[in-house]
C-alpha cells in the first residue's frame, strides 16, 4: 500500500511576511493531517526562514533545484545537495517542466541531479510530463518514456524506490485547466507499467503525484485513482487552507 504524498510547490513566489503568515496557518492545522505524507518547497532563499518557522513535525521541507555538481567549488550562484540537506530538507524537486523550458535542463542533466541528490541522502521529486502539442500529436508517451529512461539508465530501476516521480501534463500547470482524473490515471499507470517491466516489485511501491492545477474542488476525484498517490501542488499552496484541504483529499 503506497502512501500518498502531497508536497507544495511555492515556485518563485513569497517573502519573510508573506512565509511567516502560510507557515503559521499551516502550524495550526498540522494536527489534522493523517495519513498522508506532506512536504512544502519555498524557494532556496527561504528555506532555513521557513524551517525555523514551521513548529509541526509533520511537514517536511523540500527544495525546486539543486546543482548538478556535486562538491563545494567555485559554482558562482548554486547551491548544492549536501547544502539543501544541511538546511533541514528531505526532497527536492528535479526535472520541473519550467526548469526544462526556462533554463533548458537536459534530460541527462536532470538524470545527473537524480543521481547526486540520492547520493546526498534527498529523495528526488523527478517531474514529467508532456505539453499539449506533444499530446495532440500523438507523441505524448514516447516523450514520458524518454524523460523516464533517461533517469532509468543513469540511476537505474533499484533506486526508484527512493524517488518520488510526478507526472506534470505542461498545459496543465498554473492554467487552470486540470488533465481529467482518466486523463492523469491513464499516464500514472502507463508511467508504473514502464517501470514494472523492469521490477514489478518497485512499480508498485513507487509514489507517483499528480500537478497541475490541483485545487481543493477538484483533488479528491484525481487522488481517488487508483495510481495517482498525491499530488505536487502549485498555486493553491500558498494558501493554508487550501494545501491543508488538499492534503486531506489525498488521505487514506
Ligand atoms: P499549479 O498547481 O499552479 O498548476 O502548478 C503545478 C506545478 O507546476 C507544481 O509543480
Amino acid at each position: 500500500m503506497r502512501k500518498p504524498f502531497v508536497a507544495g510547490n511555492w515556485k518563485m513566489h513569497g517573502s519573510k511576511a508573506f512565509i511567516l503568515n502560510l507557515v503559521t496557518g499551516l502550524n495550526s492545522r498540522a494536527g489534522e493531517l493523517e495519513g498522508v505524507d506532506v512536504a512544502i518547497c519555498p524557494p532556496s532563499l527561504y528555506i532555513d526562514f521557513t524551517k525555523r518557522t514551521l513548529s509541526t513535525g509533520v511537514i517536511a521541507l523540500g527544495a525546486q533545484n539543486m546543482a548538478e555538481e556535486p562538491h563545494q567549488g567555485a559554482f558562482t550562484g548554486e547551491g548544492s545537495a549536501s547544502m539543501l540537506k544541511d538546511l533541514g530538507c528531505r526532497y527536492v524537486i528535479l526535472g520541473h517542466s519550467e526548469r526544462r523550458a526556462i533554463y533548458g535542463e537536459t534530460d541527462s542533466e536532470i538524470a545527473n541531479k537524480v543521481q547526486v541528490a540520492l547520493d546526498a541522502g534527498l529523495t528526488p521529486i523527478f517531474c514529467v510530463g508532456e505539453t499539449l502539442q506533444e499530446r495532440e500529436s500523438g507523441v505524448m508517451k514516447s516523450v514520458i518514456s524518454t524523460q523516464l529512461e533517461a533517469v532509468l539508465s543513469t540511476v537505474g530501476i533499484a533506486a526508484f524506490s527512493s524517488i518520488v516521480i510526478a507526472y506534470e501534463p505542461v498545459w496543465a500547470i498554473g492554467t487552470g485547466v486540470t488533465a481529467t482524473p482518466e486523463q492523469a490515471q491513464e499516464v500514472h499507470a502507463f508511467i508504473r507499467s514502464k517501470l514494472a517491466e523492469l521490477d514489478p516489485v518497485i512499480a508498485e511501491g513507487v509514489v507517483i503525484q499528480y500537478g497541475g492545477s490541483v485545487k481543493p474542488g477538484n483533488a479528491k476525484e484525481l487522488f481517488g485513482q487508483p495510481d495517482i498517490d498525491g499530488g505536487l501542488i502549485g498555486g493553491a499552496s500558498l494558501d493554508a487552507d487550501d494545501f491543508i484541504a488538499i492534503c486531506k483529499a489525498a488521505e487514506i
